[in-house]
């Protein structure tokens, strides 16, 4: 099985998906013991056109973990050469020769696949543009359900939010649409609803799904709430944005072996109150992230 680049989360296929999983159970043994010296050598260049925390500190983490090095750039729209007009392709051939995997994060949809048809060394891609992809971030949320739940078939899960622009929805879908049985509640406000492409594909692999604009109605069903931001400037109406949020009395509703997930940063759409709860695994899935990008490298290394 092949891993040149990780651009979308339709190139997972289970296979791949199988052994990213053992993978990134192995690479929880490696960092409880203090991490490996495997990969050292290996230079991985983080790229980011956008703020991150967790994709960027826990790929560059995932490096020394693996005893690597990394080549970064604090906010690469300023501190590279695009400020001088420089085109993103120049930019990927340069860094191909300096580094043995790209890590971007890119404005544009599409940049990643962009970058990754000059590349000579593997792109990841870290969140391109406001309706692309976020792949690795929706590896590590597969991976969390799959440790907590141990099976995908059969899922019942609602996801909520700005789904319009929602990168991680969106290739979350993608990638639940490989299992059987699945059952999606995508819930929005109307105008931020998950777009065409994501429903055609899910239309096209049989996956049940349907649209509505209240969460509490099917809080009580599902075995995973997915919850993301919705930026209060996208909405109409403002004053019902409330209607999308996670707290006590929601969570009231919920089966007592249910899951909150969040890809995180979140702002005011899951109540603090919510965190000590025991179904509460948005910071947990957030450190998974370090396990699966540890997993994702080895497994385009390993295939060079
Ligand atoms: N989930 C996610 O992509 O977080 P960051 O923007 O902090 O990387």
């Amino acid at each position: 099985m092949k891993l040149d680049h990780v651009i979308e989360s339709q190139q997972f296929t289970l296979p791949l998906l199988v052994e990213l999983f053992d993978r990134t159970r192995q690479m929880e043994r490696v960092v409880a013991r203090g991490g490996t010296r495997d990969y050292a050598g290996r230079i991985m260049a983080s790229l980011f056109y956008e703020p991150s925390t967790r994709t960027r500190f826990s790929f560059e983490a995932a490096v020394y973990r693996l005893g690597g090095r990394v080549l970064s750039t604090e906010h690469a729209r300023v501190f590279s050469s695009e400020i001088e007009g420089e085109q993103l392709e120049d930019t990927i051939r340069i860094i191909s020769t300096y580094a043995d995997a790209i890590v971007l994060r890119h404005t544009e949809e599409g940049g990643a696949r962009r970058a990754a048809r000059v590349a000579t060394v593997p792109v990841l891609n870290a969140g391109d543009g406001g309706g692309g992809q976020h792949p690795t971030q929706a590896l590590l949320d597969l991976y969390t359900i799959y440790r907590e739940r141990h099976a995908l078939d059969g899922l019942t899960i609602a996801i909520v939010g700005d789904l319009d622009g929602g990168r991680t929805a969106r290739s979350l879908a993608y990638l639940l649409s490989k299992f059987e049985r699945v059952k999606i509640h995508f819930v929005s406000p109307p105008e931020v609803q998950m777009r065409q492409d994501i429903l055609d594909h899910l239309d096209e692999h049989d996956v049940w799904y349907d649209l509505r604009s209240d969460v509490e109605s099917i809080a009580g069903e599902v075995d995973v709430i997915y919850q993301t931001r919705i930026r209060p400037d996208r909405v109409a109406d403002r004053a019902a944005l409330g209607r999308y949020t996670i707290d006590a009395r929601l969570l009231h509703r919920m089966k007592p072996d249910a899951m909150v997930l969040h890809p995180l940063p979140r702002t005011v759409e899951i109540d603090k109150d919510v965190d000590e709860d025991p179904r509460a695994l948005y910071f947990k899935q957030a450190a998974n992230g370090l396990f699966v990008r540890m997993a994702l490298l080895t497994m385009v290394w390993d295939r060079e």
